[in-house]
């Protein structure tokens, strides 16, 4: 089994200075310049990480154990284009995606040119279907746009354009639909003309189930509502690396915008993928969130690793996951656009590091991926908040809040903050027995009854937060935290020392379903089944 120590020699220099751990409230009583210390800045972001257990001295070891996994060369690897995605022989370029197009000049590679291509059909296209050249099939502009996919071909775009929907167009309303499950698409489709309306069939492989059979839905709806054949091609376009199955499938090639190999699904949003988003919010601010990105791309790629923020961020997930044992991470924004960002992140980091063997194909002896999960607050603080405070978990937070609004609010919005800034300190505080039981004799409790009762309202304190303030949600200071989150993740990888980009675990149950929906078919269950799935296929069967 592959241990840390195999290629990390400072690793155990690490745990040694973990023993000497001090609380985050001694830290900050022995370091009056903490705060500053433990904060790092870009212009669309700032992290204070000072909430934590960190000592100046474990951060610069842990700066030494990023430089022995040999992070440097693993950024330039992935920032050139270089193959990183081992097990499929691919790059992870995203990161051009973002990049300010080059493709003039004689040194612009072939992805570079492709890319700009792509940008420009995607304008164009984009502007046909808001100034209403685009007509479906008896003349009408389009009004409604319906976003087919699932995972990376979902949940960036469906983030991103709930974030930004201070800045939707009047013009277009764009839908999701991602589920299997038909009530997704019955319940978008009801509320719909199908005379003004065009589906995005986006699909990286375009052999998708969940895809192709929302896609077949869609034009079976078109057909169904006095869309002749001939017309469909005005209401479904498609977004893929598979132009042969698109087209098998129906679409016209004209109407295929491409997607590459080397472009992972969940770092797809940069994409063609974004199209959605790109219509969504006019296509100025699609390009200003990729402009977010790459000003993150140059920070991660320039800035000294000591004020690098997304190694930062990964440093402290890794050490609080291999010396706390902390087996979640919570991302909770304060900021309602955000409320989809804890799905997106669940795919970026989970499908990324969510890895059981390393880049040699060892079996790992050490934790990897963690569970990531999150919701809007403040509503968080009315659900599981309670665990964070009186639990016997650690589980580390990011805290995520803009400094204004983007609604005339203003007294809400300081509440809000107010609310983020509390949490971090009562995180970090706690509450004594004393202060417990002098509050509880203040409120003119006997003191019988503060005995009793301050045991139970003791918090320990000493949980860590991190807090990430943007100044305002705009697309370009999304296009940075997210960008920053890529890279916290691929950092992670490197860390610990698994390939960020394949995700071979999922293939299983697709080959599974394939089987279990063979033999539903066939109104047979196979004897060689456990007895669990035979006892839930008969009910399926038996089903009125
Ligand atoms: O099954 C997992 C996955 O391959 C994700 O990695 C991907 O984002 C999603 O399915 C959708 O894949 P596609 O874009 O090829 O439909």
């Amino acid at each position: 089994m592959a241990d840390l120590n195999d290629y990390l020699p400072s690793w155990s220099e690490v745990l040694k200075e973990n023993a000497k751990q001090h609380s985050i409230t001694q830290l900050f009583e022995q370091d009056p310049h903490r705060a500053q210390v433990f904060s790092s800045k870009t212009n669309e972001l700032f992290l204070d990480y000072s909430k934590s257990h960190l000592s100046r001295k474990t951060k610069a070891l842990l700066l030494d154990v990023a430089e022995e996994a040999g992070l440097s060369e693993a950024i330039k690897q992935l920032m050139s284009g270089a193959k990183v995605n081992t097990t499929e022989g691919r790059a992870a370029w995203h990161t051009l995606l973002r990049a300010p197009s080059d493709s003039t000049d004689e040194n612009s590679t072939t992805e570079a040119q492709e890319i700009k291509a792509a940008k420009q059909q995607m304008q164009r296209f984009v502007g046909a279907v808001t100034d209403g050249a685009w007509k479906g099939f008896n003349a009408q502009r389009i009004t409604d746009v319906v976003n087919i996919g699932i995972g990376g071909s979902d949940l960036g775009p469906r983030m991103v354009a709930r974030a930004l929907c201070d800045y939707h167009q009047a013009e277009i309303n764009v839908h999701f639909v991602a589920n299997i499950d038909g009530a997704e698409i019955y319940h978008t489709l009801k509320k719909l003309d199908p005379a003004r309306t065009l589906f995005i069939i986006a699909s990286k492989s375009f052999t998708t189930q969940e895809t192709l059979a929302n896609g077949s839905t869609a034009r079976q709806w078109l057909l169904e509502n006095q869309c002749p054949e001939s017309e469909l091609h005005k209401h479904i376009i498609a977004i893929s690396t598979n132009t042969k199955a698109a087209c098998e499938f129906g679409i016209a090639a004209k109407n295929i915008f491409p997607m590459w190999d080397w472009v992972g699904g969940r770092y797809s949003l940069w994409s063609t993928i974004g199209l959605p988003i790109a219509l969504a919010v006019g296509w100025d601010n699609f390009e200003a969130l990729l402009a977010g990105a790459h000003e993150m791309d140059c920070h991660f790629s320039e800035s000294k690793p000591e004020d690098n923020m997304p190694l930062m961020l990964a440093l402290l997930t890794f050490w609080y996951n291999q010396c706390q044992n902390s087996r979640s991470q919570a991302i909770l924004p304060y900021c309602h656009q955000l409320q989809l960002l804890p799905d997106f992140l669940q795919q970026l980091d989970m499908e990324s590091v969510g890895k059981g063997v390393n880049l040699d194909g060892q079996k790992i002896g050490y934790s990897t991926g963690l569970i990531i999960w999150g919701t809007e607050e403040s509503n968080g603080q009315h659900s599981f908040h309670q665990l964070f405070h009186q639990g016997t978990q650690v589980v580390p937070v990011d805290f995520i809040a803009t400094l204004k609004p983007n609604h005339p609010l203003e007294s809400q919005h300081q509440q809000l903050l107010t609310n983020c800034l509390s949490q971090g300190q009562a995180l970090m505080q706690g509450k004594t027995l004393a202060t417990a039981y002098d509050e509880l004799i203040a409120s003119g409790k006997s003191s019988s009854e503060a005995d009793a009762l301050a045991p139970h309202k003791v918090i320990d304190g000493n949980k860590p937060s991190n807090t990430i303030i943007m100044d305002r949600m705009t697309p370009k200071s999304l296009g940075s935290l997210i960008a920053l989150y890529e890279h916290k993740v691929f950092c992670l990888s490197v860390l610990l020392n698994v390939n960020a980009f394949d995700q071979w675990g999922v293939e299983l149950g697709k080959q599974l379903s394939k089987k279990i929906a063979q033999a539903l078919d066939n109104n047979t269950i196979p004897a060689h089944w456990d007895s669990s799935t035979q006892q839930l296929a008969a009910m399926i069967l038996k089903k009125p």
